[in-house]
């Protein structure tokens, strides 16, 4: 049996040196070693446009391995974020690439208005209080006619596999209820739009896991059960049962990226 730690994966990330760094850098591996978080990752890639020489940014860039391979596109790329501790492993585990990284706040960039071309950030709205504000700062700090783009869960999609129950109901909804903000995917063309982003197109991309390791690495399975079996022992059941049987789960990634005006 494992330790129930003291804070949710989502809310880790709100302030992941405070709160719980190491599993949030085993969260975020996880993700990017799945077929399926690759495979969403590289369509929003494609659609940044990046051509060699051009200036691109990754907001909230966690670990920096997208800005890892917006650099292998040809981009001189920046990441930023405001954990030191996710950006001293990003600069540690890609000193041997052009890649360059910044402590910054999304809602307040160090960066010259209008100094690049492309700007993404992903799964990174869900977490932070007022996301309006920093696509905002997103969008100023793009040059007219570059990209914006922000790819994010919508976490009204969420699937969690196994028996249905009212357990498995509460599991799901304690989840998507840790998030700031759960319903940031369908948000995400409005949210464009109000920061001066036209042209405005959208994608969907289903991100299944499969088996419980994953499972739980991304959707922190074991912690809501072993949580609300102080309130429903029955969830130290459902728990077996989904960790035994076709342990699966998913949610909706949405890509939505425009042009600034
Ligand atoms: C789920 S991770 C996503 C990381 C990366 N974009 C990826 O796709 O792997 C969320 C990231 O948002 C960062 N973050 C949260 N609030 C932030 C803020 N106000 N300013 C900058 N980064 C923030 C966290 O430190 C974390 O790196």
């Amino acid at each position: 049996m494992t330790d129930i730690p003291s804070v949710p994966l989502p809310i880790g990330f709100r302030d992941v040196d405070a709160t719980a760094p190491e599993a949030c850098v085993r969260c975020l591996d996880c993700l990017h070693q799945l077929p399926a978080g690759r495979a969403y990752k590289a369509r929003a890639l494609a659609a940044l446009q990046l051509v060699p020489g051009c200036a691109a940014l990754d907001v909230a860039c966690g670990l920096g391995d997208d800005v890892v391979l917006m650099v292998a596109a040809g981009a001189r790329a920046v990441g930023a974020d405001c954990s030191r501790t996710l950006l001293a492993a990003a600069q540690t585990r890609h000193s041997a690439t052009a890649a360059s990284f910044q402590l910054a706040d999304a809602k307040a960039l160090p960066f010259v208005s209008g100094s690049f071309d492309a700007v993404r950030i992903d799964r990174a709205l869900q977490h932070i209080a007022q996301p309006e504000l920093v696509v905002k700062e997103m969008a100023r700090v793009t040059r007219r006619g570059g990209v914006v783009l922000c790819a994010e869960p919508d976490w009204g999609t969420f699937l969690l596999g196994g028996t249905h129950s009212g357990v498995s109901e509460r599991i799901q909804h304690d989840w998507i209820r840790s998030f700031q903000n759960p319903w940031i995917g369908r948000a995400l063309p409005d949210l464009l739009s109000a920061a001066g982003v036209g042209e405005l197109q959208r994608e969907e991309i289903w991100l299944p896991t499969h088996g419980f390791a994953e499972s739980d690495l991304l959707f922190g399975i074991e912690d809501n059960a072993r949580k609300l079996a102080a309130e429903q022992p029955e969830a130290l059941d459902w728990l077996e049962h989904y960790r035994d049987g076709e342990a699966y789960a998913g949610v909706l990634m949405l890509i939505s990226w425009g042009r600034k005006l």
